[in-house]
């Protein structure tokens, strides 16, 4: 990195004055929030919930909801009964009294989410809460289900570590899917190897972070991983571009993208020459995926501005995943840096539900 601009990403007094409330710092802690949120984890009485159950639903959308998509991809293959993420208002016919639902809010008041709970509970299906408060931890204490509370004063996207390990951890609890104690301590070890590596004490020249996010600046990322991990860490880039960064950002997965999403990028040059390709790579994937990821950077790589590739670090499934989440949350907030936009607030999304709450 060479010009002016990128060098603010090495000036911390700089990046202050446009991070004026410290996200910088908030990811970067990422590996502290993970380790108290294994605590929060283990420290959750979950005895009152008994199965079998025959079905696993996370009910919640943006920055909590994408904790169902990455659990999701861990443990998918692993299970016998379906799980699926639920972003919408309504309930899927299907539930009712075997159905374990994971209600994930961190404010505790998004509609969203709130509004199937009565339905949910009606049909019988067993429910545990997290939320860091508001009506989602009322609704959970008023009715006697399950609530892991979260710390609170983050932007829900920022407290990922909180909202995603309980979440996965009490499936273990719970004899669903268990996490194996050495892959966790790996995971762990790995986030903390890779802290003082994309600090901002770590000047740009060694620090990976600081490096993507100035080659990112000026274009629109587009993230692509494979089926599972990979894939589920793109979604998570794209929603950290747009609301850390606040640019336009696009994901999909390997192998679907390769039988529409492939042959989009053949024309309209003078535009996607500013979009950049950003290649997740998770290690022990499907062999294929990793083939279809290369023939396809072939094919497409002369409409892109840039074509990057980045890879997960350590060994379990949980590691390489945690790894891809922290490269690209801290990666997104240099990024607002560089855009010279304070990373923290999502205006967008405060008017917006402001407006529906005038609507009544
Ligand atoms: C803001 C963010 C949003 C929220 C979403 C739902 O930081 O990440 O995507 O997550 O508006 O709010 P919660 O997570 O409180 O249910």
């Amino acid at each position: 990195m060479s010009g002016d601009r990128e060098d603010i990403l090495d000036n911390y007094q700089e990046i202050r004055k446009i991070d004026v409330q410290g996200m910088l710092e908030i990811v970067e802690d990422f590996p502290n929030q993970c380790i108290q949120a294994v605590e929060i984890a283990k420290g959750t009485d979950f005895s009152g919930v008994s199965g079998p159950f025959s079905c696993l639903l996370v009910q919640g959308v943006g920055g909590s909801g994408v904790s169902g998509d990455l659990v999701k991809a861990l443990v998918e293959e692993a299970l016998e009964v379906p799980f699926l993420v639920n972003k919408r208002y309504g309930t899927p016919g299907f539930v009712g009294e075997s159905t374990l639902v994971f209600a994930v809010s961190y404010s505790g008041n998004t509609e969203e989410t709130l509004i199937p709970l009565r339905d949910i509970l009606f049909r019988g299906a067993e429910l545990i809460c997290l939320t860091s408060g508001g009506q989602l931890a009322a609704f959970a204490r008023q009715n006697g289900k399950v609530l892991i509370e979260l710390p609170g004063g983050l932007q829900p996207r920022a407290a990922i570590g909180y909202l995603f390990l309980p979440l996965l951890l009490s499936l273990g609890e719970l004899g669903i899917f268990k996490i194996e104690e050495a892959d966790l301590e790996e995971s762990l070890e790995v986030l903390s190897d890779m802290a003082e590596a994309l600090a901002f004490r770590t000047p740009a020249r060694d620090n990976q972070a600081k490096k993507l996010a100035a080659l990112l600046w000026g274009k629109l990322p587009i993230a692509y991983g494979s089926e599972g991990i990979s894939g589920a860490a793109a979604l998570r880039w794209k929603c950290q571009f747009n609301e850390n960064s606040k640019i336009p950002s696009f994901w999909n997965s390997f192998p679907e993208l390769n039988h529409n999403e492939t042959v989009g990028w053949e024309l309209l040059k003078d535009i996607t020459r500013r979009f950049a390709l950003v290649l997740l790579q998770d290690k022990k994937g499907r062999v294929r995926n990793a083939q279809r990821m290369e023939i396809t950077k072939e094919l497409v790589k002369k409409q892109f501005g840039l074509v990057t590739a980045v890879k997960a670090r350590g060994e379990s499934p949980l590691a390489q995943l945690l790894s891809l989440i922290y490269l690209g949350d801290v990666t997104s907030v240099y990024l607002a840096i560089l855009n010279e936009v304070d990373p923290t607030p999502v205006e967008r999304i405060r008017a917006l539900k402001e407006n529906l709450a005038r609507l009544g």
